[in-house]
Formats: structure tokens, C-alpha cells, sequence
């Protein structure tokens, strides 16, 4: 999509779509009869026609929602279709709505050329790269089994007075949305295609020629390595585990922050002994969202080039049901030493994590992230569109959540609960990997916790967002690729904050 600068004068724009932005105020004066002479005022009759303001009262318009509004054929030979919406500034996340909206209209008129009425404030420039990036999302559909595909996506879009570096923000609203593109086609692929080593061989092929370095562990290695989560968790599937780190390291410069990041990998989840009934399965191609965009940031940030060493540890494995599953009751011996007594084998994510965080701990980073469909509990507390979010650090967390809320992605602080630390103790091992019926999301995090060593860490269960039954606000339904614009928006902007 290519971004470029209006005529001044909105008159002389030209474009398939003209979208008119118009708050409550002026709303306000065109219904009440005190601002029909104004210029603009006019403009609007000519692009909307003369009954435009009673149009909008019908409707019950008053400005304050960007869902309210009027679409209708313009006309006037500027456009061919005018949309008008709601603009408050009480919808902190308006500028990514905006962006959608403007998509999925662009979608059904088959519009190419948008110009964009709005003027932005110094203050919101930053929020135009969210706009962009929903609105070359909002184009995204995983066609790739379909006969009928693709949706129509806007090609050039017009905006009346941009900021001096709307090439930079325009770029890297293409670099994020490219990467969540990413995360969102290898979560919606079926597990049956998307297995560990074909995890791997995308790694491989994306990040070919990018300058990122690419480590594998087979089973060989992992073996070596003492994994015994990956190698346990995979015991049961005929597609091998494999751990992958990826490291890009900041140019032309001597000293740097190490920030480690984590994704659960689990290309399918049946529950393995402990098996889950059928209706909790169907979505289980999802269990790798967390590795998907780590993964997907990682090529991102190759071109976004941050000024901090980023290393991703993603340990990938299929949890199946066969003569050679772990059993509940099994013991199996982590990277790091620690035993774990596996009393539910449908509690595997940690299982896997923990030999990537302990490797990731053994290699000396100044923080560590993991993002992980971890626990059906996590999506019961908080809903399906945010995460539940974990620290062992106050302003790491607090730092996160604000990486989020630039991101648009939200999440939401959890509690390291001291009481509930209790319930991972075990007669058998050094710990088992379930609590009892309370607090699952919070067990399954103090779970992790005994892998992160003294390391600042943060822990997002994505089981939620990471996947949707149906599309909520600006994420579609299945795969959303969410937590790739927070780690990107934390190795721009949060390292910098946070090792300040
Ligand atoms: N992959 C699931 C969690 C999940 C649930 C992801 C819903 C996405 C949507 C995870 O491996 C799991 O099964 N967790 C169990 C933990 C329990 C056995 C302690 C859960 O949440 O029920
Ligand atoms: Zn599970
Ligand atoms: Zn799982």
C-alpha cells in the first residue's frame, strides 16, 4: 500500500472512498443548524448529498462511537463512496479501529484509492502506523484451502497533511503487519502440515538471507542437552521434537542488553493420557501461537534492526496419544536439573518451557518474555481478547502493559501468588506440573517461575487472544498473530525504558 500526501484542498482529492472523521462537537453544531454555512459543512452535502445530517439522525449518530456512521454512493464525481464515522478521543485504541473499519469497507465497494479527512496532532502521529497496519490486516483471510479467495485490499491511501516520516511509519506498519501475517498463516495451517520440523523448515527458509543466526536442536541434541520437557512431551508423537533458538545481534556496537524471548511450540495438543474431550481439541492447532510469534518477531525485528541483542528460544513438539505418551505419574528431569512429577500430561506447554527457559537462563539474558496458549483457566478469568499478564519484576510488567496498549494488544497483570505455590508440591519429584482446582492460570505461571533463575521475566498466557471463535473489534476470527506487535513495540521502545 502506498501512503501519500493530499491536496490541501479536500476538494481536489480524488479516490474511491473519502472517509470523513466527525466528532460529537461538530456534529453537534451541523444538527443544531449553527455551522451550515461552513465551508466544509458543504463539502459534506456535496459528498453525501443534502439530507446527510438527517441521514445521521436517523441513524441516531452522535460521534461518539466509531461503529456508528454512514456509508452511502457519493454524489459527486470526487469519490464513489463517502464513509462517515465516529471519532472520540475516549476510544484510546480509535486510530487501529479506524484502520479496520476503512478495510473492510474498502473490501465490500472494491475501493483501491482511499483519501483519509483527518488531521492528526503531533501526539498522534505515533497512532497512524497502528491505522496502517489494521488496515493492511484487515484484508487478511487464510484462503489457502479455498476455492474463492482473497479478500480486495487498498493500494493507495491519501492522508491530508502526514507527519515528515510517514515513509518510516509507513514501513514499519508493513514490516508488523508482514510479520503477523506470518504468525497468523502458521497458526491456521493444520497441525497435520504444520508439525515441529516443518515449524523448522519455515524458520529456516524465512530467515535465510535476513543475517539472523539459526540454531537446531534434534533429538540427538536435545538429548544431549538433558531436555527432558521436549523430549517427554514428544515422546508420543511420530513427528521429533526439536528446540530452535534464533539470535539477531545489533550492529556496530560494543556493549548491548540481551533480551530473551520465548513461544510455546506445541503443533498439536490432544492432551496426550490425560486426553481433552473432543470440543476443546478442535482449536488445538493453535497450542504453537506463542512460538509462531516469536518467531514471526524475530524476522521482523532482522528488519527494524533494534539496539538490543534479541535471542528466541522456541521448543516445538506434538503432544499425542499413543504406546509410547508419557503416562501421569511419569517423572521426567529438566535442562536445568529439576524433576518434575507429570500428574497431568495435558499440562505439557510447561513442561517444554521449562527446558527453553532454563537454556535461555544458562545463557545469561537481562530479561526474558514468553508468550504461551498456557491455561483454558486464563481465558476464563480475563476473556478471549487479552492476556493474563506474569513478572517477577514491577516495572517490567508495568512497561509491558503500556508496550501493549501502543501495540493494541492488551494484557492484563497477574498476580506470582504466594499462596498458591503450595499446590505444585510433590511427594515424588522436586515439583509436579498441576496445582489443584484454584488459580490455574496462576499455578501454571509459578510452574515457570522455577526456570527463569534471577533473571527479570515476564510470562503472557495468550490462550485467549491468540485464537478467536469469531472476530472481536479488530482481530479476526482464528489465528490473530497476537503478541507480535508487543514484543516488537518492547525491542523498539520497552528495552530501552526498561534497562534505562
Ligand atoms: N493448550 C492448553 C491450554 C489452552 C486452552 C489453550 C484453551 C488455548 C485454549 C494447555 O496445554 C492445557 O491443556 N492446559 C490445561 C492445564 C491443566 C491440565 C492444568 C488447562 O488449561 O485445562
Ligand atoms: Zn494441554
Ligand atoms: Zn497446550
Amino acid at each position: 500500500m502506498r501512503v501519500k500526501r493530499a491536496h490541501e484542498d479536500p476538494l481536489k482529492n480524488q479516490a474511491d472512498l473519502i472517509v470523513v472523521p466527525l466528532e460529537e462537537r461538530e456534529w453537534k453544531a451541523y444538527e443544531s443548524g449553527k455551522k451550515k454555512r461552513s465551508d466544509r459543512y458543504r463539502w459534506l452535502v456535496s459528498l453525501a448529498g443534502k439530507d446527510f445530517v438527517q441521514e445521521l439522525s436517523l441513524r441516531e449518530f452522535t460521534g461518539k462511537k466509531l461503529a456508528e456512521g454512514l456509508l452511502c454512493a457519493s454524489p459527486s464525481d470526487q469519490c464513489r463512496y463517502v464513509l462517515i464515522v465516529g471519532w472520540s478521543d475516549k476510544d484510546d485504541q480509535r486510530f487501529r479501529h479506524l484502520g479496520h473499519r476503512i478495510g473492510t469497507v474498502a473490501d465490500r465497494i472494491k475501493a483501491s484509492s482511499v483519501y483519509l479527512h483527518l488531521v492528526c496532532s503531533t501526539q498522534e502521529e505515533y497512532h497512524l502506523q497502528g491505522l496502517l497496519e489494521e488496515l493492511s490486516l484487515s484484508s487478511y483471510a487464510f484462503t489457502y484451502y479455498k476455492k474463492k479467495s482473497t479478500k480486495h485490499a487498498v493500494s493507495t491511501m491519501s492522508l491530508l497533511d502526514p507527519p515528515k516520516n510517514i515513509t518510516a511509519i509507513a514501513k514499519a506498519a508493513k514490516t508488523a503487519a508482514d510479520a503477523v501475517t506470518l504468525a497468523r498463516d502458521l497458526v491456521n495451517l493444520p497441525a497435520g502440515v504444520c508439525t515441529p520440523s516443518y515449524f523448522v523448515r519455515r524458520v529456516r527458509s524465512v530467515l535465510k538471507g535476513t543475517g539472523l543466526r539459526v540454531k537446531v536442536y534434534n533429538k540427538a541434541a536435545l538429548t544431549k542437552l538433558k531436555a527432558g520437557g521436549i523430549l517427554g512431551v514428544g515422546q508420543g508423537s511420530a513427528e521429533s521434537p526439536y528446540l530452535v533458538t534464533i539470535t539477531y545481534t545489533p550492529k556496530n556496537r560494543k556493549r548491548y542488553n540481551k533480551v530473551a524471548l520465548v513461544g510455546k511450540g506445541v503443533t498439536f495438543d490432544t492432551g496426550g493420557n490425560s486426553i481433552k474431550p473432543a470440543g476443546s481439541m478442535m482449536a488445538m492447532k493453535c497450542d504453537m501461537a506463542g512460538a509462531a510469534a516469536v518467531f514471526a518477531s524475530m524476522k521482523a525485528i532482522a528488519e527494524t534492526a533494534p539496539a538490543v541483542e534479541v535471542r528466541a528460544y522456541i521448543p516445538l513438539a506434538e503432544n499425542m496419544v499413543s504406546g509410547n505418551a508419557i503416562r501421569p505419574g511419569d517423572v521426567l528431569r529438566i535442562l536445568n536439573g529439576t524433576t518434575v512429577e507429570v500428574l497431568n500430561t495435558d499440562a505439557e506447554g510447561r513442561l517444554i518451557l521449562a527446558d527453553a527457559l532454563s537454556l535461555a537462563v544458562k545463557e545469561k539474558p537481562d530479561v526474558i518474555l514468553d508468550a504461551a496458549t498456557l491455561t483454558g483457566s486464563c481465558v476464563v478469568a480475563l476473556g478471549e481478547t487479552r492476556s493474563g499478564l506474569f513478572s517477577n519484576d514491577e516495572s517490567l510488567q508495568a512497561i509491558l502493559k503500556e508496550c501493549g496498549a501502543l501495540a493494541g494488544e492488551q494484557h492484563w497483570p497477574m498476580p506470582l501468588a504466594e499462596d498458591c505455590r503450595g499446590q505444585l508440591k510433590s511427594s515424588v519429584a522436586d515439583t509436579k506440573n498441576i496445582g489443584g482446582r484454584w488459580g490455574g492460570a496462576i499455578t501454571a505461571a509459578l510452574f515457570l517461575e522455577k526456570f527463569t533463575g534471577d533473571v527479570p521475566w515476564a510470562h503472557f498466557d495468550i490462550a485467549g487472544p491468540a485464537f478467536l471463535e469469531g472476530g472481536k473489534h479488530y482481530l479476526p476470527g482464528g489465528a490473530t498473530g497476537f503478541m507480535v506487535r508487543t514484543f516488537l513495540e518492547f525491542a523498539d521502545s520497552g528495552a530501552k525504558r526498561f534497562f534505562s
